[in-house]
């Protein structure tokens, strides 16, 4: 396996995998058969130029969107389709749910509930879509929220958050479901540098914990730091994948030194 650090567990079946996946728009071709693993405890990082699929193949993982070809499977369960072609859907709705219950996505622009304070906005899924228990959603969660730094902002509303702490309740409100997997798609994007270092603690001490995450990142640093694998995606198709060391130390292809070196300039 890629990693050094979890190469135990990475026999067994990955949380997400995804075989010679297929998206289109219409006629626009975004995902071009693209196949991705994601083994328990890993952090898979997804870097590309912008438009090159890496919101679209999230959302695909998460049955946000419809893909037409290729497989999604979790723990080892493929996703059952029926149709095919544009008219593919997934056949199982309770399926559906079941997965995308299993695993939680952190967005770039946060997403909170703005007429939520910060503690509703981390225990309303868990009470409302899991049925779980109201005192005890709110203990977890305020626990959550402590550990991403907050904890003194459980009464408060998201505005009244700074952006970094905002994507941190964000973060509290993923892990509140105890999801199988964390989808991040540019969690850091829309933060000014210096909040954006909040966050990125955040998700290393994740990663320390070995969560098992997919990562869209612009921030090569973070990826370097936390990834166990790396994944370069060009016009929809996997450019160049590996170990962070040999994508940042030795990438192969000139485009991806082309898009390392116009990334590390900007
Ligand atoms: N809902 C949509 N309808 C039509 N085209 C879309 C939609 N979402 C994304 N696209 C197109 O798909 C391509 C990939 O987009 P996206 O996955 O957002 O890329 P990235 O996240 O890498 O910037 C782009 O050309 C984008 O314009
Ligand atoms: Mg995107």
């Amino acid at each position: 396996m890629d990693s050094h650090k979890n190469n135990a567990q990475s026999e067994a079946a990955p949380v997400i995998e995804i075989r010679g996946l297929h998206k289109a728009y219409g006629p626009l071709e975004v995902l071009k058969g693209v196949s991705l693993r994601a083994p328990r405890g890993h952090v898979i990082s997804l870097i590309g130029s912008s438009g090159s699929g890496k919101s679209t193949l999230l959302r695909c993982c998460n049955l946000l969107e419809d893909s037409q070809q290729g497989d999604i499977l979790f723990d080892a369960e493929p996703v059952r389709w029926r149709g095919q072609g544009l008219g593919r859907h997934p056949a199982d709705r309770a399926q559906v749910t079941r997965f995308r219950t299993n695993l939680s996505m952190v967005f770039q622009q946060f997403n909170l509930w703005s007429h939520m304070t910060i503690l509703q906005n981390v225990t309303e899924a868990p009470v409302t879509v899991l049925g779980q228990d109201r005192a005890e959603v709110e203990e977890r969660g305020r626990q959550l929220l402590a550990k991403v730094g907050i904890g003194d902002k459980c009464d408060a509303w998201p505005a009244q958050l700074s952006g970094g702490q905002q994507q941190r309740a964000a973060i509290a409100r993923a892990l509140c479901m105890n999801p199988k997997a964390l989808l991040f798609d540019e969690p850091t994007s829309a933060l000014d540098p210096e909040l954006q270092q909040e966050v990125v603690k955040v998700i290393k001490d994740l990663a320390s914990e070995h969560r098992t995450m997919i990562l869209v990142t612009h921030d090569m640093r973070l990826a370097a730091d936390v990834s166990d694998h790396v994944v370069f995606l060009h016009q929809g198709v996997i450019c160049e994948e590996g170990p962070p060391d040999q994508l940042f130390g030795a990438p192969q292809t000139d485009r991806l030194r082309q898009f390392l070196s116009a990334t590390m300039a900007a």
